[in-house]
């Protein structure tokens, strides 16, 4: 059994009427505070019980909205605002104190550094994810996915989440980082992601570090985790450095390491910025990928029909995942219900004029991506699962700032492009073997508080799957 993602599970309050747009605000007004604000605990207890929710809610408070949690964070609750901040005043932006405390736990990598350091990385590593790759990145992923799911026998009862971050992360090992870890190492980094990820939100929002310095069990699993990455990580750098063949044997140095080294010897290239580079793209695709497959796999099984209907394209298109168009819609529609970055933060450099306010350098500003894509004006009956939405003659002009699930503007991701090659792949690979259904049972919610929007309890049963008609 599932129960509906968007409905109750929690006992919050009902949410407000979707869909009411935010008040224009009087020129020179204060911010409006949301209710529900306790002494010393600010916003954080609705935050933390459905953040989702909770900044949903707010929606109609008016374009930004101030939460304490418990220091103050505006939200920004409308499209223009959020498209100035992320492309037409990007320069005035940057990501904020959450990422302050990110550098200082997993490095100054592109996903995390900030101006002037950031826009050279961007270009050194642009490389790597460069489009004319996508042959070759097809062809791992391909065979990366057909090796994971032909271990899968009829009747397993499986972690969906865990396979396909078990899927996730070897495809990264082995197109980024060019290399064939044994199953133990591939396994710690597996443990190490996970357990980053999960205790990193929970970091971001804490204020100072007194919370994570306490010698308790789960702060000595995750200090040890980095620890253990960053030593293994820094094992595959100086391999990819001294190895002269590509051991993927397509005679093409294609990794990151190369990408941002090309001259081994080189002695200016820092190993620690090349580790902090791969922990960067370890930590934003993995997770990602992951993600949105198991909820598209939730979402199949909820509607054999479109999973039906897949099989016979692929089979039509003779598996050939870039003509099919069905699979881009409904990859595009998972992305939309179950966006996995649901909470993006920035900071403002310079004193900024936003919603007919000036506010000063500093100002910390949030936004929720779950709350753009299900905005009902845009995304008529929003918490329903539509892949027929993203036909051409359906979709409304303005998905273009209303549907982000990659970002905008000079952070927009790097790996956009690798990761709807990958989750193709991956896709096809599984719908073309497998019919995976919910295990009697299956209770799905979605997480709280993870850096991405995980759907938890997800477990499935793979059958053979039937031969497409
Ligand atoms: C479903 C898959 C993915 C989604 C939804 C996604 C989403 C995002 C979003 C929303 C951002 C921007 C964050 C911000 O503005 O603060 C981002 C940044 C980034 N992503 Fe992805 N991502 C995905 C997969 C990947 C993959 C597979 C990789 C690498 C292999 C990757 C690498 C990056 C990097 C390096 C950045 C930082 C870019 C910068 O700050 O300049 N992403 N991603």
């Amino acid at each position: 059994m599932t129960q509906p993602l968007s409905g109750r599970t929690d006992g919050s309050p009902p949410p407000p009427e979707r869909g009411r747009r935010a008040r224009v605000p009087a020129p020179g007004s204060p911010v409006p505070t949301a209710p529900g604000r306790l002494p010393g605990l600010g916003h954080l207890l609705p935050l933390m019980r459905n953040p989702v929710r909770f900044l949903t809610s707010l929606q109609p408070l008016g374009g930004l909205v101030r939460v304490d949690i418990p220091t103050p964070v505006h939200v920004v609750n409308s499209p223009d605002l959020l498209h100035r901040i992320l492309v037409t005043d990007a320069r005035s932006y940057e990501k904020g104190a959450a990422f302050d405390k990110a550098r200082t736990i997993l490095g100054n990598g592109v996903l995390f550094s900030e101006q002037p350091l950031h826009l050279g990385q961007r270009r050194l590593i642009q490389p790597a994810f460069h489009r004319s790759r996508q042959p070759h990145w097809r062809t791992v992923a391909a065979d990366c996915a057909a090796e994971h799911l032909d271990r899968w026998q009829d009747g397993d009862t499986l972690d969906v989440l865990d396979e396909m971050h078990r899927i996730a992360l070897e495809m990264i090992i082995r197109l980024f980082f060019a290399a064939r870890p044994t199953p133990r190492t591939s396994e710690r980094i597996h443990q190490c992601v996970n357990v980053l990820l999960g205790g990193i939100m929970i970091r971001f929002l804490s204020p100072g570090t007194l919370l994570e310095r306490l010698p308790t069990p789960g702060n000595r699993r995750f200090e040890r985790a980095i620890r253990d990455l960053n030593t293994i990580v820094a094992d595959l750098a100086r391999t990819a450095r001294t190895t002269t063949a590509n051991p993927m044997g397509d005679g093409d140095h294609q990794d990151l390491f190369t990408t941002l080294c090309p001259h081994a010897a080189d002695l200016d290239c820092s190993l620690q910025q090349s580790c902090d580079e791969a922990i960067s793209v370890l930590v934003a695709g993995t997770e990602t990928i992951a993600t949105t497959l198991s909820w598209l796999f939730h979402e199949l099984a909820r509607h054999p029909d479109h999973e039906n209907e897949l099989r016979a394209d692929l089979a039509a298109a003779d598996g050939d995942t870039t003509r099919t168009g069905l699979l881009d819609r409904l990859l595009n529609e998972t992305l939309r219900l179950h966006t996995p970055n649901w909470v993006l933060m920035r900071r403002a450099r310079t004193e900024v004029e936003l919603d007919g306010r000036t506010l000063p350098a500093g100002t910390e500003f949030l936004f929720s991506l779950s709350a753009l894509h299900r905005d009902p004006q845009v995304f008529p009956h929003p918490d329903r699962f539509d892949p027929d939405r993203w036909l051409p003659g359906n979709s409304p002009v303005q998905h273009r700032t209303h549907f982000i699930p990659f970002g905008d503007g000079n952070r927009k991701c790097l790996g956009d492009t690798f990761a709807r090659t990958e989750m193709r792949a991956v896709a096809a690979a599984a719908v073309t073997r497998w019919t995976l259904r919910h295990t009697p049972g299956t209770k799905v919610g979605e997480t709280r508080l993870f850096a991405t929007l995980q759907p938890t309890g997800l477990r499935m049963t793979a059958r053979t799957a039937p031969k497409p008609r």
